[in-house]
């Protein structure tokens, strides 16, 4: 039988185990064909020996309304920086890609659906190059990746957000405060927007448009004075102040990426502060609780059409391509041009204007 093998690569996201599913029950249709999944993205195959698991009908019954990923994901090493222990006891990097591809090979894999998000297609492109039978599957809760409409996890993300600003409005009304609510989104604000519109918050900051902790007071001061006893703000990661720099997860003193997530929050509710605002001010980070659970049915559909398009594309040797929506159509894209840039929220968004500008 020829061999598709499935790796999910990056951050998690609900909605994956759905694209996994949705694989492996199309290329049941087939009888040429056996799909396997490399365990936390490349590393499976990298390692020695191999972490390679059979996803037949039966691994993959009934999972398609569980949040994570059978199969496991990680951010670290991969085809390209493979960690490599020193004489000296310390860590670099090696490029191991060919040996990868190499043992691709002696495993009988024909071809790779990449389910992953704007890393994870940036090595799949790379991994193409060079010659592997590859395609791509967008993912992410942020909605960031170009070249698709939609990614599967972002409408779980945005239920989730939209339900804790909904919790967070009664309590803020009960005690007559602001409150100021942390969503992911590094480099577009995309969940910060929807749940902001979604929820009703008063204030909405997202990476694109940077803020002046000035005007927010204003308008802060503005929304009291009308007589509204309370004020709930949604803020983006990745947000920065006019003329300063992003907050979250910048690098640490020994040069690695702050692990901690968030945080910009914090900061804001001081130079709200110091910027003059005379109420109360709380902090709530949703971190990872946005990616975590059971995907919506939206996202469990997406990620469903998203994993039967992938099969279809190896089946048609359409390699070098990702999966997209388009206009409410599942089609393709090279995965050269998904890399090239992120999908930013537009500053003419019908979204941004539903209110008055800070
Ligand atoms: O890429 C999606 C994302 O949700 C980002 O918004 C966030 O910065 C990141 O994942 C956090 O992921 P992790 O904690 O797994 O590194």
């Amino acid at each position: 039988k020829k061999r598709v093998l499935v790796v999910t690569g990056g951050g998690d996201c609900p909605g994956l185990n759905a694209v996994i599913r949705a694989i492996v029950k199309r290329a049941s249709q087939e009888k040429d064909w056996e799909v396997v999944g490399s365990i936390q993205s490349f590393n499976g195959v990298l390692k020695e020996p191999e972490e390679i698991v059979i996803l037949d009908k039966k691994a993959v019954a009934g999972i398609h309304f569980r949040g994570g990923t059978i199969i496991g994901t990680t951010n670290k090493g991969g085809p390209f920086a493979w960690p490599v222990k020193k004489g000296d006891g310390t860590w670099t990097t090696e490029d191991r890609s060919d040996k990868m591809i190499e043992k691709l090979k002696e495993l009988g894999i024909e071809a790779v659906i990449s389910i992953g998000g704007d890393g994870s297609q940036k090595i799949s492109y790379e991994l193409y190059k060079k010659g592997l039978n590859i395609v791509g599957v967008p993912k992410t809760i942020d909605n960031d990746l170009f070249s698709t409409d939609y990614t599967f996890g972002f409408q779980t993300a945005v239920q989730i957000a939209t339900e804790s600003v909904d919790k967070l409005v009664t309590t803020a009304a009960s005690h007559n405060r602001v409150l100021i609510m942390e969503v992911m989104g590094r480099d577009a604000g995309w969940i910060a927007l929807h749940s902001s519109v979604g929820g009703g918050a008063d204030v909405c900051i997202i990476p694109e448009i940077p803020y002046d902790p000035v005007k927010i007071v204003k308008r802060l001061k503005e929304r009291f004075d009308n007589g509204k006893g309370f004020a709930l703000i949604v803020v983006a990661e990745g947000a920065k102040r006019v003329g300063g720099e992003v907050y979250s997860r910048k690098s640490n003193e020994a040069g690695y990426e702050n692990p901690m997530l968030g945080g910009v929050a914090y900061k804001l509710a001081d130079e709200l502060k110091k910027a003059g605002c005379e109420e109360d001010i709380r902090v709530t980070v949703l971190g990872h609780l946005q990616r975590g659970g059971t995907p919506v049915a939206f996202d469990r559909v997406l990620a469903t059409e998203f994993g039967v398009k992938a099969f279809e594309l190896v089946l048609n040797k359409e390699y070098g391509k990702m999966v997209s929506v388009k206009n409410s159509t599942i089609t393709s894209v090279p995965i050269e041009e998904a890399i090239s840039n992120y999908k930013f929220v537009g500053k003419n968004s019908y979204l941004v204007h539903t209110g008055r500008s800070v």
